[in-house]
C-alpha cells in the first residue's frame, strides 16, 4: 500500500517492491504533481530477469484455460475501473477525457482478445509427409514454443493500450515479460500490474520496471531476455535492433502518415466526412500517435472545396484542459515538445509555408495547425511531427497522389478516400506502408489486425496473434512407422 507520500511501489516478479531512488510524476496540463515512482536496483532488475527466465519452462507449460483465465480476470478488472484508469492516464499523460476512455476500452480488447487467443493458439498442424516416397509412414506435427522471456518498451502516447499489447500477447502465448513503461506515464503501467496480481499467473511470469532509460542497454544486452518489443521513437528503436543484431526485435516506430482523397470523392457529404475525419484524427492526443494525419493529399478535382471545410473543422476542435469531457486537443506530453513542434512550423514558414490556422503555443499546448505550401524538405514533412499539425499539398492524379504518399521514409499506415474499389486495389498495391484504409484516415487500428511498419516504420507485427507469432517460433515433430 503507498500513502500520500510514499512512492509508488514497482513490480517485481509479480509482488510490490521499492528501490532507492525515485521518479517524479507531473501532469503535462499543469504541472500538477502526480506522486513519485520507487524505481527498481540493479540488483531488483536482476532478480525480475532471473526469475523471469527460471519460470520460463514452467509458464510455458501452463494450460491455455488458467492463461486464458487470468486475461480474462484482468479483462474484467479493467472494465470494472475503466473511469479511474481513464482519469490517471489524463492526468500523467494529458490526454484528452474522450480519448483517455477510448484507450481503456480498446485496452479491454486486447486483454479479451488475448484470452480468446490463448485457447486457440497451438501451431498444431499436421503435415502428410508420404508426398515423397522417403516420407512414406511419416507425419509432420508442429507446435509454437516461445524464444524466452521478452522485453517490453513501452511510449508514453497509449500509456496503457501499448504495454497491453506487450504483455496480454506475451501472458497469452505464455512467455514471461518485463515491461518498462515510459519515464513520464509509469502510473498507468504500475495500476495494470495492480490487475495483473490478483491473477494466479505464475511467480516472475511479468514484472513492470520503471528502469531509467540510461539502465536500459545492459537490459537490452541481457542474453536472458531474447526477444524484445520496443515501441517508441525511430532512432531508439533502430539502435536497439544494431545493437542486438541476433535478437528477435520487434520495432514500432514513427511514421509522417498520409490521408489521400482522390478524384471521386467529391460529393458535399464526402467532403465533410473527409474533413472531419482528418481534423480529428490529425489532432487526437494533440496529435502524438504514430498514425495520426500529418500529410494530407487531394487531388486537384477536389482540393479547393476540401480546403474550406478542413480549416473550419480544424478550428471547430475544442482545446484547453483535458480532463473536461468536450476537450478535443490538450497539451503535449511537455513543454519541451510543443516547442520542437514550434520550431519546426517556423523553420516551415520561414522557408515558404503558409499558416492557414493555428501556428501558435502556449506552454506545453500547440494549436491545431494547418500548412499549406510546405517545402518538400521541411521537417514537418519529412519527419515525424508528432504534434497536431497538417500539411496540405494539391495532386493532379492518383499517380501523383501515392507517389506524394510514398515520398516518406516512414510506411505505418496511410488513409484512402475513394469509393472506387479499383483505386483501393491500386493503393494497397502501391502504398509503402503496413495497412491502408479506405474510406477513412491511417489513424484506424483495430486492436485485434496485424499493426506495423514498412521503410523506417519499424519490423514485426502487433496486434495479440501476431505479437504472439513474433514471441514464438515453430517447432516440427516427425513421427515415423505410422500407417496413415
Ligand atoms: C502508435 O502510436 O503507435 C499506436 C497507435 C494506436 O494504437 O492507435
Amino acid at each position: 500500500m503507498t500513502t500520500a507520500t510514499s512512492p509508488h511501489p514497482f513490480w517485481l516478479a509479480g509482488r510490490e517492491a521499492t528501490g532507492e531512488s525515485t521518479l517524479e510524476v507531473t501532469s503535462p496540463w499543469d504541472n500538477g504533481d502526480l506522486g513519485s515512482v520507487s524505481v527498481p536496483t540493479a540488483a531488483q532488475t536482476e532478480e525480475a530477469v532471473a526469475t523471469a527466465a527460471a519460470v520460463a519452462g514452467e509458464f510455458a507449460a501452463t494450460p491455455a484455460h488458467a492463461r486464458a483465465a487470468a486475461l480474462d480476470r484482468v479483462h474484467r478488472r479493467l472494465g470494472e475501473r475503466a473511469e479511474e484508469i481513464a482519469r490517471l492516464i489524463c492526468a500523467e499523460n494529458g490526454k484528452p477525457m474522450k480519448w483517455a476512455r477510448l484507450e481503456v476500452s480498446r485496452c479491454i480488447s486486447v486483454f479479451r482478445w488475448a484470452a480468446d487467443e490463448a485457447r486457440r493458439f497451438n501451431g498444431g498442424m499436421a503435415q502428410r509427409l508420404d508426398t515423397d516416397a522417403a516420407g512414406v509412414g511419416r507425419l509432420a506435427l508442429t507446435r509454437r514454443v516461445p524464444y524466452g522471456p521478452v522485453l517490453g518498451i513501452a511510449p508514453f502516447n497509449f500509456p496503457l493500450n501499448l504495454c497491453a499489447h506487450k504483455v496480454a500477447p506475451a501472458l497469452a502465448a505464455g512467455v514471461p515479460i518485463i515491461l518498462k513503461p515510459a519515464p513520464a506515464t509509469p502510473l498507468t503501467a504500475l495500476l495494470l500490474g495492480e490487475l495483473l496480481a490478483e491473477t494466479d499467473l505464475p511467480t516472475g511470469s511479468w514484472s513492470v520496471l520503471p528502469v531509467p532509460n540510461d539502465a536500459m542497454p545492459s537490459l537490452v544486452q541481457d542474453p536472458r531476455l531474447p526477444v524484445i518489443s520496443f515501441t517508441g521513437s525511430v532512432p531508439v528503436g533502430w539502435s536497439i535492433r544494431d545493437s542486438v543484431p541476433r535478437k528477435r526485435v520487434t520495432l514500432e516506430l514513427g511514421g509522417n502518415g498520409a490521408a489521400v482523397v482522390l478524384a471521386d470523392y467529391s460529393s458535399d457529404a464526402d467532403l465533410d466526412w473527409a474533413a472531419q475525419r482528418i481534423a480529428t484524427f490529425s489532432n487526437y492526443q494533440g496529435g502524438q500517435s504514430c498514425i495520426s494525419v500529418q500529410r494530407v493529399i487531394a487531388d486537384t478535382a477536389v482540393y479547393d472545396r476540401l480546403l474550406p471545410r478542413l480549416i473550419a473543422a480544424v478550428e471547430a476542435l475544442v482545446t484547453g484542459d483535458p480532463r473536461e469531457d468536450a476537450t478535443d486537443v490538450g497539451p503535449l506530453i511537455s513543454e519541451e515538445a510543443a516547442r520542437r513542434v514550434e520550431t519546426w512550423v517556423n523553420e516551415a514558414t520561414a522557408a515558404g509555408a503558409k499558416v492557414l490556422t493555428g501556428g501558435a503555443r502556449q506552454g506545453a499546448s500547440y494549436l491545431p495547425t494547418v500548412l499549406e505550401g510546405v517545402p518538400r524538405d521541411a521537417k514537418v514533412s519529412r519527419e515525424e511531427v508528432f504534434g497536431p499539425v497538417m500539411t496540405v499539398t494539391r495532386v493532379d492524379s492518383e499517380e501523383a497522389a501515392f507517389a506524394a504518399a510514398n515520398d516518406s521514409k516512414f510506411g505505418l499506415q496511410a488513409g484512402l478516400f475513394t469509393h472506387d474499389i479499383q483505386a483501393a486495389f491500386r493503393a494497397h498495391r502501391a502504398l509503402e506502408v503496413g495497412g491502408v484504409v479506405v474510406g477513412d484516415v491511417p489513424s484506424y487500428r483495430a486492436d485485434h489486425m496485424p499493426y506495423g511498419g514498412a521503410k523506417q516504420s519499424g519490423v514485426g507485427r502487433e496486434g495479440v496473434r501476431f505479437a504472439m507469432e513474433d514471441y514464438t517460433y515453430e517447432r516440427v515433430m516427425v513421427l515415423t512407422g505410422l500407417e496413415l
